[in-house]
């Protein structure tokens, strides 16, 4: 019998079963979706963003479909960096999933502030750094566009924790390599792309913004084919690991972005859909190692002909 294929990545010190995560927003704290999938099949799960202090988020609507895709401006709602410890860290540290915290701030402080206090948690097994949510008013998203900000944030986040560190990129930037190279040079582990696009959409009766907050980020399979390119482009830019994310919703378009460098994938809005989604992946993932007589996943990575 030919033994199984290795589905293991490592991302800095953090070693995943298997390459698939669940996003950041769309996987609540993993509470949410327990009963609806077992949670120790996942490489990992990423929680939704966690500010210094409570947030209560945007007005609604928050969300609103678009063709293959969804806008969301949920202004990063979250019961803060402590609220979280004692509300879902207990419920987590229970499963055999390395636990990734999605950070945020307005200030380099606030990133600061809030890695020194997710480092302290026991359990956690990697930070991954917002600096381009497209949902709030201030802050956040300048740390993702502006190189000497972002490189800052970063840095400041490396000196408060020996965690994997792994920042998470703006799409609507001119250039992704530069900020690969400097998230590399900060000492990053790992990095992350894409998130959402920003957008907006009218309800032309009305002729108001569909939204609450007007403008939003548009996710889903209208963005996947922008996220792998970016993904490749990354990839030729740094050695650390790259986690793809975009409009992931079955196993074909994980192979994608794998096969385009990334090292691990996450799954967003498919989640919504389906909660068995990343489930579905992980098996076809490992289907296709076996059809392609591959050894393990790591093989596959980046290995685009050229
Ligand atoms: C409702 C919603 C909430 C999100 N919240 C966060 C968040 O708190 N932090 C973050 O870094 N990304 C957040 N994202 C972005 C996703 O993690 C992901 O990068 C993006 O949705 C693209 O992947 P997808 O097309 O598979 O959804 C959110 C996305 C959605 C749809």
């Amino acid at each position: 019998m030919t033994p199984k294929p290795d589905m293991s990545v490592h991302l800095g010190g953090l070693r995943m079963k298997n390459p698939v995560m669940v996003a950041s927003g769309t996987f609540g704290y993993g509470p949410e979706y327990a009963d609806l999938i077992d949670l120790n099949r996942l490489g990992a799960v990423v929680v939704k963003g966690i500010s210094r202090e409570p947030v209560r988020g945007n007005p609604p609507p928050r969300t609103v479909e678009v063709a293959s895709g969804l806008i969301n401006a949920i202004g990063l709602q979250n019961p803060g960096v402590d609220g979280f410890a004692s509300e879902y860290m207990p419920f987590l540290r229970k499963y055999d999933v390395p636990v990734i915290v999605n950070i945020w701030g307005r200030s380099i402080d606030d990133y600061a502030f809030v890695a020194e206090r997710v480092d302290a948690v026991d359990g956690v097994a990697g930070i991954e750094v917002n600096v381009s949510c497209p949902n709030i008013k201030e802050g956040s998203c300048m740390f993702g566009s502006n190189l000497d900000m972002f490189k800052r944030v970063i840095a400041a986040v490396r000196q408060k924790t020996r965690l994997t560190l792994i920042p998470k990129l703006a799409p609507d930037i001119a250039g992704i390599q530069p900020f690969a190279k400097a998230a590399e040079e900060s000492g990053a582990d790992a990095i992350s792309l894409i998130n959402s696009v920003p957008a907006m959409a009218i309800d032309i009766e009305e002729r108001r913004p569909k939204l609450g907050n007007v403008t939003g980020g548009l996710s889903g399979p209208a963005i996947k084919p922008i996220a792998v390119k970016m993904v490749w482009e990354a990839a030729k830019a740094v050695k650390i690991p790259i986690v793809g994310i975009g409009g992931i919703s079955t196993a074909p378009d994980a192979l994608e972005f794998i096969i385009a460098g990334a090292t691990a994938v996450a799954v967003g809005t498919a989640n919504f859909t389906e909660p068995a989604t990343a489930v579905a992946i992980i098996e076809g993932i490992d289907a296709y190692l076996v059809r392609n007589g591959m050894k393990g996943i790591v093989e596959l990575v980046g290995s685009l002909w050229k």
